[in-house]
């Protein structure tokens, strides 16, 4: 949520922080703005409300400054607004401060700074900071690094923040608490950004900021403190090719990530299949076999998207290992004072790894003493850091607002892990064979579905114009529908309400209508007859279905249908959800929407 970028160095920094903020838009969208310091003392500030681009276009033609923050917004307190943006500044124009997070405490600190004669120029949470560091300007000599330092200690909430002072345009200091925040170290030069993807166009080498520490940048190098006192951050260079993050040939970054599933599914199983004791090796899980053997519940927590392939997670361990297992909420779970068990072991879902909800259900769990491990994106994210061990997904960088590729990779984590739980039990050698045929073969199908794009696209077309859907299925099908749902309402901003289809009697064929169609999701499974029931059922209402299932056949019930490949039963889901994928972004695409950058969302939800 919100986009970082600070550069100092030798080259022009505006053009840097402008492709910086651009590469970090879907971090948050509603306006941008970046600061430099100019001659007599002063910034010059350049903002707006709209997008990076609304923001480029206004910017004058030579900005030779060699220093430079920006940032883009998602907005928090304060409307969207050209005086809401960032940077803010305080009231002699002095310092300059961009912020990721939320100042809990603003309203105390703005009413105590209004008592001092302050006058606010923006209804955001952030200008308080600006006062405060120019306050600790005001009462003696110090430089900004203490001035930061000093104004932090009044702060309640989350930050990642970069600040500029006028009169020193030769150091930016920057600090993290609950944002992510990085360093990347070049040739005398050093950027700050929140993510990655504003910083691997420059250098590999990077710094994770940790929480706590406060950073002072210089063309010539950096020095982190903590609580004070010098800390050691060495750089680790980063895994991650340049062109990960560009759209090449796609319409959407969310049209690329759905094609790139293939090979990200190829990439989470790389060299975690061990063909001879027909298992998983899985060894960032930190675990011994005996303590695998001890493990009796597993309980996953994830937001959102996370969560649904949590959900699916849990049917896959529950499935194949015989353990059992749920999918919560992360928020939910950390607000109702969870009993926390010795024996169960506790699974931390996130593309970002910088989750507040999530990250904060992973501190509950460890401060009573669980179990917690993570089923992470990010390598280094504050989510991946906090467990300490876990399964990275390698699913590459994922910048579309909408998960798709890491969903998708998330559900193939979760396969692994059953495998690996259910050969360290009585999962039989030839089921355990069985199995990684079918995650062996996941590639392959998925590309099979993504040639039926047309197909998809054909359907989306028509069925965008109704105003809303309902998506059913039973049980391997019903986190299916669940998250086809979810795609639905964030991209094409289209009703979309998901349930088990053997609820659907019990209140929801209410709605049924021709105007109201079902998407239906029936895998070849022992319940397909009962599904079909569902579709007969709704189908005597003048309902309209489109069913989504492994037999051509569907069609004599159903009004539309999209087949899919057979693979494994209890790894069928993860190939019926991906046509659902691509109906939920034609339809976007039909409607005209962002596709990319739906509207009141942004790509990680480091607030709570
Ligand atoms: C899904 O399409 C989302 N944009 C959203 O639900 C997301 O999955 C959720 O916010 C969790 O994010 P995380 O994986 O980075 O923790």
């Amino acid at each position: 949520m919100c986009g970082i970028v600070a550069y100092i160095g030798r080259r022009p920094a505006v053009p840097l922080v402008v492709d910086g903020l651009r590469r970090l838009e879907y971090r948050g969208y509603d306006s941008a703005g970046l600061a430099i310091p100019d001659r007599g003392d002063k910034m010059a500030v350049h903002k707006t409300a709209g997008r990076v681009d609304d923001l480029a276009a206004r910017l004058p033609k030579r900005l030779t400054a060699t220093t430079a923050i920006g940032h883009t917004r998602w907005a928090t307190h304060g409307v969207p607004s050209d005086v809401n943006a960032h940077p803010h500044l305080d009231t002699a124009g002095r310092v300059a401060v961009v912020h990721n997070g939320i100042v809990e405490n603003a309203a105390e600190l703005r009413a105590r700074l209004t008592a001092e004669g302050v006058v606010f120029a923006s209804d955001t949470d952030t200008e308080v900071l600006a006062h405060l560091i120019a306050r600790e300007f005001a009462a003696g000599e110090r430089g900004l690094a203490d001035a930061v330092r000093i104004t932090l200690g009044h702060i309640a909430g989350t930050y990642g923040i970069a600040v500029l002072d006028a009169t020193r345009p030769d150091e930016i200091v920057v600090a993290r608490n609950g944002s992510p925040l990085l360093l990347g170290v070049g040739e005398r030069e050093v950027l700050a950004a929140s993510d990655l993807s504003a910083l691997v166009t420059h250098t590999r080498r990077v710094v994770h900021l940790q929480d706590g520490d406060l950073a002072v940048l210089r063309a010539g190098g950096y020095e982190v403190h903590r609580d004070g006192a010098p800390a050691s951050r060495v750089p680790e260079v980063v895994d991650i090719e340049p062109m990960a993050y560009e759209l090449g040939p796609h319409p959407h970054w969310m049209h690329k990530e759905i094609h790139e599933q293939p090979a990200a599914v190829e990439r989470a199983l790389t060299g975690r299949i061990d063909d001879r004791f027909a298992t998983a090796h899985l060894g960032g899980l930190g675990l011994s076999p005996r303590e695998t053997r001890e493990i009796r519940r597993v309980v996953i927590l994830g937001c959102g998207s996370a969560y649904l392939a949590g959900r699916l997670g849990a049917q896959l361990v529950e499935e194949i290992a015989r353990i059992p297992a749920s999918a919560e909420p992360a928020a939910e779970f950390r607000y109702r004072n969870p009993v926390i068990e010795p024996d169960t072991l506790y699974v931390a879902v996130s593309q970002s790894g910088e989750t507040y909800d999530t990250l904060s259900a992973v501190q509950e769990v460890q401060r009573k003493g669980g179990r917690v491990v993570g089923v992470v994106g990010m390598v280094g994210s504050a989510i991946a850091r906090e467990c300490g061990s876990g399964i990275y997904l390698h699913a590459g960088p994922e910048v579309s607002v909408t998960s798709t590729k890491t969903y998708t990779a998330t559900a193939v984590a979760f396969a692994l892990l059953a495998l690996h739980l259910g050969r360290v039990r009585d999962l039989s050698p030839a089921d355990g064979r069985r199995l990684i045929a079918g995650l062996r073969a996941l590639p392959g199908q998925i590309a099979e579905i993504l040639a039926s794009e047309k197909q998809i696209r054909e359907v989306a077309a028509r069925w965008a114009s109704y105003p809303g859907m309902l998506y059913v299925g039973r049980v391997r099908g019903a986190v299916v529908a669940s998250e086809g749902a979810l795609k639905l309402k964030e991209v094409a901003y289209l009703h979309a309400e998901a349930y088990p289809a053997s609820e659907l009697k019990h209140g929801p064929l209410a709605l049924i209508s021709p105007d109201r169609p079902v998407v239906a999701v029936i895998p070849d499974d022992e319940l397909r007859d009962k599904n079909l029931g569902t579709v007969a059922e709704v189908k005597a209402r003048d309902g309209r279905v489109l069913a989504v299932g492994h037999d051509p056949e569907l069609k004599a019930a159903a009004d539309e249908v999209l087949v899919v490949p057979r693979n494994e039963p209890e790894l069928d889901p993860v190939l019926l959800g991906i046509p659902l994928q691509l109906l939920a972004y034609h339809a976007a695409v039909t409607l005209g929407h962002d596709v990319d950058r739906p509207r009141n969302l942004a790509k990680s939800v480091t607030v709570e």
